[in-house]
Protein backbone atom coordinates (compact mmCIF):
# COMPACT_ATOMS: atom_id res chain seq x y z
CA UNK A 1 0.00 0.00 0.00
CA UNK A 2 1.41 3.15 -0.75
CA UNK A 3 1.51 6.30 1.17
CA UNK A 4 -2.28 7.64 -0.25
CA UNK A 5 -3.80 4.81 0.23
CA UNK A 6 -2.24 4.75 4.10
CA UNK A 7 -3.64 8.04 4.23
CA UNK A 8 -7.16 7.35 3.13
CA UNK A 9 -7.32 4.30 4.86
CA UNK A 10 -6.34 6.25 8.24
CA UNK A 11 -8.56 9.01 7.55
CA UNK A 12 -11.92 7.31 6.45
CA UNK A 13 -11.09 4.76 9.30
CA UNK A 14 -11.58 7.58 11.57
CA UNK A 15 -14.40 9.10 9.98
CA UNK A 16 -16.25 5.97 10.36
CA UNK A 17 -15.57 6.02 14.04
CA UNK A 18 -16.55 9.42 14.42
CA UNK A 19 -19.80 8.02 12.52
CA UNK A 20 -19.46 11.15 10.48
CA UNK A 21 -21.78 11.54 7.41
CA UNK A 22 -20.47 9.44 4.29
CA UNK A 23 -20.03 6.79 6.86
CA UNK A 24 -23.70 6.48 8.68
CA UNK A 25 -25.62 3.62 6.68
CA UNK A 26 -28.75 4.13 4.73
CA UNK A 27 -31.68 2.33 6.71
CA UNK A 28 -34.59 3.90 6.45
CA UNK A 29 -34.59 3.16 2.33
CA UNK A 30 -37.89 1.55 0.59
CA UNK A 31 -37.52 0.17 -2.87
CA UNK A 32 -39.06 3.71 -4.01
CA UNK A 33 -37.24 5.88 -2.36
CA UNK A 34 -33.55 3.66 -3.20
CA UNK A 35 -34.08 4.21 -7.02
CA UNK A 36 -34.55 8.16 -5.75
CA UNK A 37 -31.51 7.73 -4.37
CA UNK A 38 -28.99 6.36 -6.67
CA UNK A 39 -30.41 6.94 -9.89
CA UNK A 40 -33.43 9.65 -10.14
CA UNK A 41 -33.26 10.07 -13.49
CA UNK A 42 -33.80 6.31 -14.31
CA UNK A 43 -30.50 6.14 -16.16
CA UNK A 44 -29.15 2.75 -14.88
CA UNK A 45 -33.31 1.29 -16.41
CA UNK A 46 -33.79 -1.96 -14.39
CA UNK A 47 -31.22 -3.34 -11.62
CA UNK A 48 -32.55 -6.10 -10.84
CA UNK A 49 -30.69 -9.38 -11.04
CA UNK A 50 -27.80 -7.27 -12.10
CA UNK A 51 -24.03 -7.71 -11.13
CA UNK A 52 -23.35 -4.10 -9.52
CA UNK A 53 -19.99 -2.91 -8.17
CA UNK A 54 -19.94 0.22 -5.60
CA UNK A 55 -16.46 1.77 -6.31
CA UNK A 56 -15.14 2.72 -3.39
CA UNK A 57 -18.45 2.77 -2.49
CA UNK A 58 -18.38 1.55 1.29
CA UNK A 59 -20.43 3.43 4.31
CA UNK A 60 -23.54 1.45 3.57
CA UNK A 61 -25.74 4.03 1.73
CA UNK A 62 -25.55 3.06 -2.46
CA UNK A 63 -25.45 -0.71 -1.34
CA UNK A 64 -28.73 -0.39 0.54
CA UNK A 65 -30.44 1.08 -2.17
CA UNK A 66 -28.95 -1.34 -5.35
CA UNK A 67 -29.46 -4.42 -2.73
CA UNK A 68 -33.23 -3.16 -2.14
CA UNK A 69 -34.01 -3.08 -6.08
CA UNK A 70 -33.00 -6.58 -6.41
CA UNK A 71 -28.98 -6.33 -7.62
CA UNK A 72 -26.45 -8.23 -6.78
CA UNK A 73 -23.66 -6.40 -5.04
CA UNK A 74 -20.41 -6.08 -4.16
CA UNK A 75 -18.44 -3.28 -2.59
CA UNK A 76 -14.85 -2.65 -2.59
CA UNK A 77 -13.29 -0.17 -0.51
CA UNK A 78 -9.94 0.84 0.98
CA UNK A 79 -11.43 1.11 4.46
CA UNK A 80 -12.62 -2.07 6.87
CA UNK A 81 -14.46 0.20 8.81
CA UNK A 82 -16.85 1.65 5.59
CA UNK A 83 -16.90 -2.25 4.83
CA UNK A 84 -17.86 -3.25 8.17
CA UNK A 85 -21.41 -1.30 7.67
CA UNK A 86 -22.01 -3.01 5.14
CA UNK A 87 -22.74 -5.91 7.46
CA UNK A 88 -25.23 -3.56 9.50
CA UNK A 89 -27.01 -2.45 6.16
CA UNK A 90 -27.05 -6.43 4.97
CA UNK A 91 -28.68 -7.76 8.51
CA UNK A 92 -31.21 -4.84 8.52
CA UNK A 93 -32.63 -5.22 5.24
CA UNK A 94 -31.85 -9.08 5.34
CA UNK A 95 -30.06 -8.78 2.07
CA UNK A 96 -26.64 -10.30 0.77
CA UNK A 97 -23.63 -7.84 -0.08
CA UNK A 98 -19.92 -8.94 -1.12
CA UNK A 99 -17.33 -6.71 0.49
CA UNK A 100 -14.37 -6.86 -1.01
CA UNK A 101 -10.87 -4.35 0.49
CA UNK A 102 -8.16 -3.11 -1.76
CA UNK A 103 -7.43 0.15 -3.76
CA UNK A 104 -9.20 1.59 -6.60
CA UNK A 105 -6.14 2.01 -8.51
CA UNK A 106 -5.57 -2.34 -8.52
CA UNK A 107 -9.03 -4.34 -8.93
CA UNK A 108 -6.81 -7.26 -9.95
CA UNK A 109 -8.49 -9.34 -7.40
CA UNK A 110 -11.85 -8.94 -9.36
CA UNK A 111 -13.23 -11.15 -12.46
CA UNK A 112 -12.53 -9.54 -15.67
CA UNK A 113 -15.78 -8.87 -18.01
CA UNK A 114 -18.21 -9.59 -14.40
CA UNK A 115 -20.18 -6.59 -13.63
CA UNK A 116 -23.46 -5.54 -15.47
CA UNK A 117 -22.92 -1.69 -13.78
CA UNK A 118 -19.76 0.57 -11.87
CA UNK A 119 -21.04 2.71 -9.77
CA UNK A 120 -18.42 4.56 -8.57
CA UNK A 121 -19.74 7.37 -5.71
CA UNK A 122 -17.77 10.18 -5.21
CA UNK A 123 -13.95 9.34 -4.22
CA UNK A 124 -12.33 9.62 -7.50
CA UNK A 125 -9.93 12.87 -6.71
CA UNK A 126 -9.10 11.05 -3.76
CA UNK A 127 -6.15 9.44 -6.20
CA UNK A 128 -3.55 11.34 -8.58
CA UNK A 129 -4.18 9.68 -11.90
CA UNK A 130 -7.66 8.51 -12.18
CA UNK A 131 -6.12 6.82 -15.84
CA UNK A 132 -5.00 3.94 -13.81
CA UNK A 133 -8.93 3.20 -12.16
CA UNK A 134 -10.54 3.88 -15.96
CA UNK A 135 -8.20 1.36 -17.15
CA UNK A 136 -9.20 -0.87 -14.33
CA UNK A 137 -12.96 -0.08 -14.29
CA UNK A 138 -12.51 -1.40 -18.43
CA UNK A 139 -11.70 -4.77 -17.50
CA UNK A 140 -14.02 -5.88 -14.53
CA UNK A 141 -17.21 -4.65 -17.02
CA UNK A 142 -19.00 -6.15 -19.29
CA UNK A 143 -19.20 -5.39 -23.01
CA UNK A 144 -22.06 -2.49 -22.57
CA UNK A 145 -21.95 -2.07 -19.32
CA UNK A 146 -22.23 1.22 -17.36
CA UNK A 147 -19.72 3.04 -15.28
CA UNK A 148 -20.91 6.01 -13.19
CA UNK A 149 -18.79 8.39 -11.38
CA UNK A 150 -18.69 11.70 -9.69
CA UNK A 151 -16.18 13.89 -9.66
CA UNK A 152 -14.61 17.60 -7.97
CA UNK A 153 -15.26 20.34 -10.56
CA UNK A 154 -11.98 20.76 -11.81
CA UNK A 155 -12.75 24.45 -12.25
CA UNK A 156 -13.26 25.40 -8.76
CA UNK A 157 -11.28 22.66 -7.18
CA UNK A 158 -9.75 24.04 -3.29
CA UNK A 159 -12.33 26.65 -3.59
CA UNK A 160 -14.99 26.79 -1.03
CA UNK A 161 -17.34 29.60 0.75
CA UNK A 162 -15.01 31.14 3.01
CA UNK A 163 -13.22 32.71 -0.29
CA UNK A 164 -16.22 35.09 -0.34
CA UNK A 165 -14.75 38.32 -0.60
CA UNK A 166 -17.47 40.64 -0.25
CA UNK A 167 -18.35 40.55 -4.03
CA UNK A 168 -16.90 37.15 -5.46
CA UNK A 169 -15.10 33.93 -4.77
CA UNK A 170 -11.58 34.00 -4.91
CA UNK A 171 -9.96 31.25 -7.09
CA UNK A 172 -6.22 31.46 -5.99
CA UNK A 173 -4.92 27.97 -7.61
CA UNK A 174 -3.93 27.19 -10.90
CA UNK A 175 -5.93 24.65 -13.10
CA UNK A 176 -3.29 21.96 -13.48
CA UNK A 177 -3.62 18.15 -13.30
CA UNK A 178 -2.84 16.20 -10.33
CA UNK A 179 -2.51 19.47 -8.29
CA UNK A 180 -3.39 18.70 -4.58
CA UNK A 181 -6.43 20.08 -2.69
CA UNK A 182 -6.47 20.32 1.03
CA UNK A 183 -9.65 20.89 3.01
CA UNK A 184 -10.72 20.59 6.18
CA UNK A 185 -13.95 18.91 6.53
CA UNK A 186 -17.48 20.91 6.94
CA UNK A 187 -18.86 20.88 10.70
CA UNK A 188 -21.86 19.30 9.13
CA UNK A 189 -19.85 16.02 8.37
CA UNK A 190 -20.44 15.55 11.63
CA UNK A 191 -23.07 14.86 14.37
CA UNK A 192 -24.28 18.24 15.60
CA UNK A 193 -24.44 17.23 18.95
CA UNK A 194 -20.73 16.01 19.18
CA UNK A 195 -17.76 17.41 18.19
CA UNK A 196 -15.07 14.96 16.72
CA UNK A 197 -13.09 13.01 19.49
CA UNK A 198 -9.90 12.48 17.20
CA UNK A 199 -10.49 15.12 13.92
CA UNK A 200 -9.40 12.83 10.85
CA UNK A 201 -6.83 14.35 8.85
CA UNK A 202 -7.78 16.97 6.57
CA UNK A 203 -9.13 15.60 3.34
CA UNK A 204 -6.43 15.69 0.42
CA UNK A 205 -7.48 15.87 -2.98
CA UNK A 206 -6.54 15.84 -6.34
CA UNK A 207 -7.63 17.79 -9.61
CA UNK A 208 -8.53 15.98 -12.82
CA UNK A 209 -8.37 18.50 -16.10
CA UNK A 210 -11.55 17.46 -17.95
CA UNK A 211 -9.69 16.88 -20.97
CA UNK A 212 -7.73 14.10 -19.18
CA UNK A 213 -10.75 12.58 -17.66
CA UNK A 214 -12.73 12.90 -21.39
CA UNK A 215 -10.18 11.91 -23.52
CA UNK A 216 -8.96 9.17 -21.25
CA UNK A 217 -12.45 7.31 -20.92
CA UNK A 218 -12.71 7.76 -24.48
CA UNK A 219 -9.24 6.37 -24.89
CA UNK A 220 -10.29 3.33 -23.07
CA UNK A 221 -13.29 2.22 -24.97
CA UNK A 222 -15.91 4.42 -22.46
CA UNK A 223 -19.12 6.67 -24.37
CA UNK A 224 -20.38 8.83 -22.80
CA UNK A 225 -24.55 9.15 -22.35
CA UNK A 226 -25.33 11.72 -19.77
CA UNK A 227 -23.82 14.12 -18.14
CA UNK A 228 -24.44 16.53 -14.73
CA UNK A 229 -22.78 19.20 -13.05
CA UNK A 230 -25.68 18.74 -10.28
CA UNK A 231 -26.61 22.35 -10.79
CA UNK A 232 -30.15 21.51 -9.55
CA UNK A 233 -29.18 20.36 -6.03
CA UNK A 234 -28.21 23.62 -5.50
CA UNK A 235 -30.53 26.28 -6.64
CA UNK A 236 -30.59 28.52 -3.66
CA UNK A 237 -29.11 32.28 -5.52
CA UNK A 238 -30.29 34.05 -2.50
CA UNK A 239 -28.53 32.56 0.20
CA UNK A 240 -26.19 34.39 2.47
CA UNK A 241 -23.25 35.34 0.60
CA UNK A 242 -20.26 33.27 1.90
CA UNK A 243 -22.52 30.28 3.04
CA UNK A 244 -21.92 27.25 1.74
CA UNK A 245 -25.79 27.33 -0.22
CA UNK A 246 -24.97 30.53 -1.94
CA UNK A 247 -21.25 29.09 -2.38
CA UNK A 248 -22.66 26.12 -4.13
CA UNK A 249 -25.31 27.93 -6.40
CA UNK A 250 -22.13 29.71 -7.50
CA UNK A 251 -19.90 26.91 -8.35
CA UNK A 252 -21.42 23.24 -8.31
CA UNK A 253 -18.73 21.07 -6.77
CA UNK A 254 -19.15 17.73 -8.19
CA UNK A 255 -19.61 16.67 -11.85
CA UNK A 256 -21.24 13.37 -12.74
CA UNK A 257 -20.60 11.14 -15.50
CA UNK A 258 -22.44 8.28 -17.15
CA UNK A 259 -20.70 6.04 -19.57
CA UNK A 260 -21.61 2.87 -21.32
CA UNK A 261 -18.36 0.54 -22.09
CA UNK A 262 -18.34 0.04 -25.92
CA UNK A 263 -14.79 -1.45 -26.05
C1 LIG B 1 -17.08 9.91 -0.03
S1 LIG B 1 -16.99 8.19 0.30
C2 LIG B 1 -17.96 7.57 -0.99
C3 LIG B 1 -18.82 6.40 -0.57
C4 LIG B 1 -19.90 6.65 0.45
N1 LIG B 1 -20.83 5.53 0.38
C5 LIG B 1 -20.67 7.94 0.22
O1 LIG B 1 -21.76 7.92 -0.36
O2 LIG B 1 -20.20 8.99 0.62
C6 LIG B 1 -15.33 7.82 -0.25
C7 LIG B 1 -14.96 6.34 -0.05
O3 LIG B 1 -13.76 6.10 -0.78
C8 LIG B 1 -12.99 5.16 -0.06
N2 LIG B 1 -11.61 5.25 -0.56
C9 LIG B 1 -10.73 6.26 -0.40
N3 LIG B 1 -9.60 6.03 -1.10
C10 LIG B 1 -9.78 4.82 -1.70
C11 LIG B 1 -8.97 4.03 -2.58
N4 LIG B 1 -7.76 4.43 -2.96
N5 LIG B 1 -9.48 2.85 -3.01
C12 LIG B 1 -10.70 2.42 -2.62
N6 LIG B 1 -11.50 3.14 -1.80
C13 LIG B 1 -11.05 4.33 -1.36
C14 LIG B 1 -13.21 5.58 1.38
O4 LIG B 1 -12.88 4.56 2.29
C15 LIG B 1 -14.69 5.94 1.38
O5 LIG B 1 -15.49 4.85 1.73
Amino acid sequence: MDAIALYNLERWNTLAREDALFTRPALDLTPETAREAIDPQNLLGAVSGKSVLLLAGGGGQQSAAFALLGANVTVFDLSDAQLGREKVVADHYSVIIETVGGDMRDLSGLPASHFDIVYHPYSLSLVPDAQVVFAEVARVLKPNGIYHFTLLNPFMAGMTFSDWDGESYRLRAPYVQGRTVTTPDASWVFREDQKPISPPQPNIEYVQTLSGILNGLVAKGFTLFHFSDNKDMYPDLNAEPGSWDHFVAYAPPWLSFWLRFTG
